[in-house]
């Protein structure tokens, strides 16, 4: 059985730490393209000669013609402008549509049966502009954001509560902006109710509310937080986690239930919308969107994602990007 080809569109800060998590997890052989001149092919070259210390034998390959993602199994998009510090992710949506309407195009007639995990910003809009330009299947389109925000609550969790991050549980939905909803009620360390842990830790429910509350807006806010710290460039290292721990279950077939951003086909409410909601993820790409009970705030807070989310395409669509 051969390889699965991965495509990994864009060679820079994201892209290359994915090729290199792929590379280090034998996931596949990568083909690194990007626009600019011998970038990826510098890029591809480094990470391929990490492989005799590191013991992988996948080959990285660089390139600026697209000829070479032919029959790419898995394309993972990360190409685009990362925002400044003062920027939304909605600011680069001008710019990053074009990009994506040229890769969508490509990969259209390039990898026209590859499973696709989009990253650039902002990533709902994203994602639609993508699947609308392939015309592929919603099931082989997703964007990857909660894997990522779910892991920042968890990290936060467990730095306050002084526990180990492996044993702590919590979802993030909803669109990735501000108004992502980082879920309260289901987030557990090892099915204990993590609000339970801080009431025990605090001895007041008061408190511990508002000790939640500063999680949340961290989490919602922890994109612009290393924005902030970096000056020049958004994270990097954690979204490139998130986006390669949903291509091994794809890859895998590891049939794993993440937060995605997935197409709604009536799923809580929404037609034609791409959110981020649990689902399942394997070999033939999103297999099984997940339907949660949510609390009336939850799903208060997931109707103003959604809208928020569409406000944006409507913007595409007045801008005649979409
Ligand atoms: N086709 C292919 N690659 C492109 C194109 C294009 N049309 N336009 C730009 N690129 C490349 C750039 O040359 C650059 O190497 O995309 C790469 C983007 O890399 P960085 O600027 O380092 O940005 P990165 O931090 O990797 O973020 C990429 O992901 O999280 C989002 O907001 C972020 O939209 C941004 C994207």
């Amino acid at each position: 059985m051969s390889r699965p080809k991965i495509a990994v569109i864009g060679a820079g800060q994201i892209g290359t730490v994915i090729s290199h998590l792929i590379a280090l997890r034998q996931l596949g052989n990568v083909v690194l393209y990007d626009i600019v001149e011998d970038l990826p092919q510098g890029k591809a070259l480094d990470v391929q000669e990490a492989s005799r210390i590191d013991g992988f034998d996948v080959s990285i390959l660089g390139t600026n013609t697209y000829e070479d993602i032919q029959e790419a199994d898995l394309v993972i998009v990360t190409a685009g402008v990362p925002r400044k510090p003062g920027m939304s992710r909605d600011d680069l949506l001008k710019v990053n549509s074009q990009i994506i309407r040229s890769v969508a195009e490509n990969v259209r007639q390039y990898a026209p049966d590859a499973i696709v995990i989009l990253i650039s910003n902002p990533l709902d809009a994203m994602v639609t502009l993508f699947q609308k330009v392939s015309e592929f299947p919603v099931k082989r389109v997703m964007g990857q954001a909660g894997v990522l925000d779910s892991s920042r609550f968890c990290t936060f969790i467990a730095q306050e509560l002084n526990i180990s991050v492996k044993d702590v549980n919590a979802m993030v939905l909803g669109g990735h902006g501000d108004s992502m909803i980082p879920l309260i009620h289901s987030a557990n360390v090892h099915g204990i109710p993590v609000m339970d842990l801080l009431i025990q830790k605090y001895g007041d429910q008061k408190k511990a509310q508002h000790v939640m509350q500063t999680m949340v807006d961290r989490t919602r806010m922890a994109g612009g937080e290393i924005v902030g710290l970096l000056k020049s460039g958004s994270a990097f290292y954690s979204p490139a986690s998130a986006a390669v721990a949903m291509a091994e279950s794809i890859l895998r077939d590891e049939h794993r239930l993440l937060p995605v951003c997935a197409s709604l086909q009536g799923e809580y409410g929404f037609h034609d919308l791409y959110m981020g909601v649990p689902a399942v993820l394997a070999q033939s790409g999103v297999i099984k969107i997940v339907e949660i009970l949510l609390s009336s705030e939850e799903k208060k807070a997931f109707r103003v994602s959604a809208n928020h989310v569409k406000n944006l395409i409507d913007n595409m669509k007045n801008l005649k990007l979409l």
